[in-house]
């Protein structure tokens, strides 16, 4: 019968069974031909020797090399000797495609190699358990918003005005016309609340960033939501139970696979109530620990280390000045050079992994902050037309999924989390 190496382990002792897969690594001891199977649920080691396994098949287990595919059918045996306590003694194998040229991922190679073979190293056991967790992370997220009943939007990639600024556009020649790649969803969900209530979406951004950080991208996926007749209180509120919702219910469904990695999600960080500090504040906890940023500033990737290293727990900055956040930003009336923004950062020095804040709502609040900008009014006509019919108060924010992994699971840089990163320097494969 036809199994998948996971399902090895409920299989009975010398249980006649056929396996599918592919040949992860191979060792000959005289007589003996170990070859270490993989399929897409796990490794298990297969032994062939004569007397065991016909006489052409044992011709063609030694002369597959690394990653060929075979067929191998034996019987199921306990043997504490083995990886993972399960041999398969092989009685037949079949080629079903060998490897023509040597596989080119080794033990010990560079960076710069394995994203040049990003296609071939995504086999590897560890890269599949990496993408399974981001597989199960964003499941938890879709799960947590339709618990919250909140409506998926699917909107468009190629657009026509920025949503983050110009300068990390990337331009599209559209048909002749110029158009940008879309850097954040949030105009269009701010349209699709008044029918939908509250929406959210899972897609691509793009970021024409220059700068080379571990947590930069020019391809990210954005998990975005938008709430109508939401303030700040409430969307931090829902920041956070997304947050916490998604690492335990990753860590949840993940444990297989954290095991391989031998990684644990420290679960306890987001157990606590998140902490909360106004960017007023930050500067000050960032002066203490020797830096000076002047007040209007946007905090960088290295400030935002230095103030989450100081963290152990997430934490939201709050209340950033006008002139640090995108025009949309709805200032708060207590304080106008503020805005109702936030910023959630993850601990340990990981720095923003949600950006998030209430929409300026008004009409001819948002004409004039759009002219403040320096942006030209008629580039967001439908988005300012919003503002004519029916405004409601409404808030949102967007979270980048390479950005939680790289923070739970601890990765030195956002790219592992992705199956073919996009960086300044890589677009291929
Ligand atoms: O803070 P950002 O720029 O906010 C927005 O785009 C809002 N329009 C979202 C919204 O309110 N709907 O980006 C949001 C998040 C960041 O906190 C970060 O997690 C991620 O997107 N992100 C990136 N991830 C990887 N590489 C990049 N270059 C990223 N830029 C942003
Ligand atoms: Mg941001």
């Amino acid at each position: 019968m036809r199994r998948t190496v996971r399902d090895l382990a409920s299989a009975l002792e010398g249980e006649p069974v056929e396996l599918w897969g592919w040949i992860w690594n191979k060792r000959e001891h005289g007589k003996l031909v170990f070859v270490d199977l993989r399929d897409w649920t796990g490794v298990v080691q297969v032994a062939a020797r004569a007397g065991l396994t016909d006489h052409d098949s044992l011709q063609v287990l030694r002369s597959l090399s690394r990653e060929s595919s075979v067929r191998i059918f034996g019987t199921v045996v306990r043997d504490p000797r083995a990886p993972g306590g399960i041999e398969v003694r092989c009685s037949k194998a079949e080629a079903i495609s060998p490897s023509t040229e040597d596989f080119p991922i080794r033990k010990g190679m560079g960076s710069k190699a394995l994203y040049d073979h990003r296609h071939l190293h995504i086999r590897s056991p560890r890269m599949s358990a990496l993408m399974r967790i981001r597989s199960n992370l964003v499941w938890s997220v879709h799960e947590f918003f339709r618990s919250r009943e909140f409506v998926e939007v699917d909107c468009p990639t190629i657009i026509t005005a920025a949503v983050e600024g110009g300068a990390t556009l990337f331009e599209v020649n559209y048909l002749g016309r110029k158009a940008y790649l879309t850097q954040s969803v949030q105009f269009y969900q701010e349209a699709a609340i008044f029918g939908l209530g509250k929406v959210y979406s899972v897609q691509p951004s793009f970021r024409a960033e220059l700068s080379r950080t571990p947590r930069h991208l020019t391809e990210f996926w954005h998990v975005e939501g938008e709430m109508a007749f939401c303030d700040l209180e409430g969307l931090m509120r829902t920041i956070e139970d997304l947050v916490r919702f998604v690492v335990l219910r990753t860590e949840e469904l993940s444990r297989r696979e954290l095991d391989l990695l031998r990684r644990r999600i420290r679960t306890e960080e987001v157990e606590g109530e998140f902490y909360r500090v106004r960017y007023s504040e930050a500067l000050e906890v960032l002066r203490r620990a020797g830096r000076e940023v002047e007040w209007g500033s946007d905090l960088g990737a290295d400030e935002e280390r230095i103030i989450s290293s100081q963290f152990d727990r997430p934490l939201f900055i709050t209340h950033y000045p006008k002139e640090a956040k995108a025009f949309y930003h709805k200032s708060d009336p207590e304080d106008p050079r503020v805005t109702l923004s936030t910023d959630l950062l993850a601990p340990r020095g990981n720095g923003e992994i949600v950006g998030a804040g209430v929409r300026i709502d008004d009409h001819e609040e948002l004409l004039s902050r759009i002219r403040n900008s320096g942006l030209n009014p008629e580039d967001y006509g439908w988005y300012v037309d919003l503002r004519k019919y029916g405004s409601v108060p409404h808030a949102g924010f967007g979270m980048g999924v390479e950005r939680v992994l790289k923070w739970i699971l601890d990765l030195p840089h956002v790219r592992m989390a992705s199956l073919f990163p996009r960086t300044p320097t890589r677009l291929y494969p």
